[in-house]
C-alpha cells in the first residue's frame, strides 16, 4: 500500500469523527491518497470518507447551519437591516456566525456560498479552519440557481452541472466535505411530469459527481410552500418527487450511505388558510419518508422553507418523539438566522448578543433533534412566520 494511501487509511481509522481527521492533518494531504476501491466503485475511492462525513454531519443532537445565501439573497437580508450588499458586510455577518463560541456542540455542518468558502476572519483565520476547529464540517452550495424550464407550466430547473466535477475538486481542496444542490418543485404550477423528472435527474447527476470528488451530496428537492393546496396534496406530490429522485439516484449508482437529504416538511400550502399541528406535520412527513427513503441513508436534514423559527423547531421535535430509521435533524437558514440578523443590525457592539441568539436557536433545535424541546419561553419574534411568496435562494 502506498504511503499516502496508508496515511489516509490510518487517519480515518484513528478518528472517531471526520472533523477530527481534518483537524489532524492538512486538507491537501487528504487529496493525495485514495483508498483502494471497495465492492462498489462508483464513489471512486472516497466511499469510506463519504460515509464518515455523512455520519459526522448526522451526529446525535446536531444539525446544519445553512448560511449559503447567494450574494443576491444575502443582499436582501442585509437590506432588511439597512446594510449595503458589499463584500465587507457579507464577510462581517458570516464572521459573526462562524466564530460563535460553542457552536459545534449543536451544529455539525455549515453550508457556505462560494465566496464564504474562500473568506477569512479579519484577523486572518480561514473560515473553514474556524469551523473545523469546532468540529463543524464545511459544506458548499454548488448549484447555480433556478431558471425557467421551457416546455413546462411556468416551472423552473436548476443549473450547475457544467464544470461541476472540477469545481467540486477545488472545493474539496479548500476544505469542503459536503455539497448542496437545491432545486424546487411548485405545486400550484403542476408540477408537470417534465419538471419533476428534470429536478430528480439533475439531483442524481449532481450527487454522483459530488461523490466522485469526495463531497457528500445533500439532495434537496424543495417542494415549495407556495399555494392554496391541502396537506394531502403536498403528500401526494412529495411521494412522486421522492420516488423519482431515488430511482435516478440508483440509476446513477449513488452510494446511499454517503448522501444526506434535505426535504421540506409535508404541510398545507402557505396560502391555504389551513394550519397543521406539529403532530400532523410529523405524521405526514414521516409517513412519506418511511415509504420512500431507504434506511441506508444516514440523515434527513430538513429545510425550514419559510416556517417561523418556533414552528420549524416544534415540527422537528414532533418528528423525534419515537425512533426513526435515520437521523432526523435540521438544516435551517431562515429559521436559525432570522433573530440573529435582526439583533446584530450591523452594529459591532451587538455581535456578542447576536452570537448568543444563534447559540440559543441552535441549542433549541438540538433539543428538538433529541425530541426534548418545549416552546415555553420563546418570544413573539421567534414565532413570526418567515414565508415569502416565490422565495428564491
Ligand atoms: P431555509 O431553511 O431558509 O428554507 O433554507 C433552505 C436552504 O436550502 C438553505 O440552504
Amino acid at each position: 500500500m502506498a504511503a499516502s494511501v496508508l496515511k489516509q487509511a490510518l487517519s480515518l481509522k484513528n478518528s472517531q469523527f471526520f472533523g477530527q481527521a481534518v483537524v489532524n492533518q492538512p486538507v491537501s494531504s487528504t487529496t493525495s491518497g485514495r483508498l483502494p476501491a471497495c465492492v462498489s466503485i462508483r464513489a471512486s475511492g472516497y466511499e469510506e470518507e463519504l460515509v464518515k462525513t455523512a455520519k459526522t454531519v448526522a451526529s446525535k443532537g446536531r444539525g446544519i447551519l445553512a448560511m449559503d445565501e447567494s450574494n443576491a439573497t444575502c443582499g436582501k437580508r442585509l437590506a432588511s437591516i439597512g446594510l449595503e450588499n458589499t463584500e465587507a458586510n457579507r464577510q462581517a455577518y458570516r464572521q459573526l456566525l462562524v466564530t460563535t463560541p460553542g457552536l459545534g456542540e449543536y451544529i455539525s455542518g455549515a453550508i457556505l456560498f462560494e465566496e464564504t468558502l474562500y473568506q477569512s476572519t479579519l484577523d486572518g483565520k480561514k473560515f473553514v479552519d474556524v469551523l473545523i476547529s469546532q468540529n463543524i464540517v464545511p459544506g458548499i452550495k454548488v448549484d447555480k440557481g433556478l431558471v425557467p424550464l421551457s416546455g413546462s407550466n411556468n416551472e423552473s430547473w436548476c443549473q450547475g452541472l457544467d464544470g461541476l466535477a472540477s469545481r467540486s475538486a477545488a472545493y474539496y481542496k479548500q476544505g469542503a466535505r459536503f455539497a448542496k444542490w437545491r432545486t424546487v418543485v411548485s405545486i400550484p404550477n403542476g408540477p408537470s411530469e417534465l419538471a419533476v423528472t428534470e429536478a430528480a435527474w439533475g439531483l442524481a447527476r449532481y450527487a454522483a459527481i459530488s461523490q466522485e470528488n469526495g463531497l457528500v451530496p445533500i439532495v434537496e428537492p424543495e417542494i415549495l410552500l407556495d399555494g392554496e393546496h391541502s396537506i394531502e396534496r403536498t403528500f401526494e406530490v412529495a411521494q412522486k418527487v421522492w420516488a423519482k429522485v431515488f430511482y435516478f439516484l440508483a440509476e446513477n449508482k449513488v452510494l446511499f450511505e454517503g448522501i444526506l437529504l434535505k426535504p421540506s416538511m409535508v404541510t398545507p400550502g402557505a396560502e391555504s388558510g389551513e394550519k397543521a399541528t406539529p403532530e400532523k406535520v410529523a405524521e405526514y412527513t414521516l409517513k412519506l419518508l418511511k415509504r420512500r427513503v431507504p434506511p441506508a441513508v444516514p440523515g434527513i436534514m430538513f429545510l425550514s422553507g419559510g416556517q417561523s423559527e418556533v414552528e420549524a423547531t416544534l415540527n422537528l421535535n414532533a418528528m423525534n418523539q419515537s425512533p426513526n430509521p435515520w437521523h432526523v435533524s435540521f438544516s435551517y437558514a431562515r429559521a436559525l438566522q432570522n433573530s440573529v440578523l435582526k439583533l446584530w443590525g450591523g452594529q459591532p457592539e451587538k455581535v456578542e448578543a447576536a452570537q448568543k441568539a444563534l447559540l440559543t436557536r441552535a441549542k433549541l433545535n438540538s433539543l428538538a433533534q433529541l425530541g426534548q424541546y418545549s416552546a415555553e419561553g420563546e418570544d413573539a419574534e421567534a414565532k413570526e412566520g418567515l414565508f415569502v411568496k416565490g422565495y428564491s435562494y
